[in-house]
């Protein structure tokens, strides 16, 4: 039976700073009300994400990150702005649960528009707005409308180790007017990574 989730909006939801407070660099900057929104359409219609542009405390505004629950890859297209996407894939133990502190492996992407960016199936992902306008990608995960609230928070998304990690292995930050890695000093060892050309700094800077 379909259920009828009337205190919900069924395709769109925005992120706000309240939210993304769990995942900044610094929690106490100052930065927009929302980061982004999402209008989801799911496989089929895509889904639209649009990042206001700007900086909270020096690091640029970006989405929350997830891991996908399953194996379940993603494609993102990059329609206007200019960005970065990060992708990174934690070690397991034996039980096959992700070891929340090592990465095994850590990409940071260039994004311009026309491009098309695939994620990797057991890649937590999430993209940062460089540029000075907005930022707008669609993207090709399901999203089942049968669920609570499922623009906000959809099922095969999993945030918790992301937040448990305060975001990801790196922050893009601004140095210089331009964008710079900074590492998130709650990862213990990353193994791999290709920072796609971008500098990186110290705990320190
Ligand atoms: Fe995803």
């Amino acid at each position: 039976m379909k259920k009828d989730f009337t205190d919900v909006s069924k395709h769109y939801a925005a992120r706000s700073h309240e939210k993304m407070k769990e995942v900044l660099m610094d929690p106490g900057g100052n930065g927009p009300v929302i980061h982004y929104y999402m209008i989801r359409g799911g496989s089929e219609q895509k889904n639209v994400t649009i990042w206001e542009p700007g900086t909270i405390s020096g690091e640029y505004i970006k989405t929350y990150g997830h891991y996908h629950i399953g194996d379940l890859s993603e494609n993102y297209w990059i329609v206007y702005g200019e960005g970065i996407a990060l992708i990174q894939k934690l070690a397991e133990n034996e039980k096959d649960e992700m070891i929340l502190d090592v990465v095994e492996e850590f990409r940071a992407i260039p994004a311009k528009p026309g491009q098309k960016i695939f994620m990797p199936p057991g890649f937590g992902h999430l993209l940062v707005n460089t540029g000075k306008t907005y930022f707008v990608t669609m993207d090709d995960s399901p999203v089942d409308f049968e669920e609570r609230d499922p623009a906000n928070f959809p099922g095969h998304a999993d945030y918790e180790p992301v937040k448990k990690m305060r975001g990801f292995a790196y922050y893009v930050v601004e140095k210089n007017g331009q964008p710079a890695l900074k590492r998130n000093p709650l990862y213990k060892t990353i193994n791999k990574e290709d920072l796609g050309g971008f500098p990186k700094l110290d705990f320190s800077c």
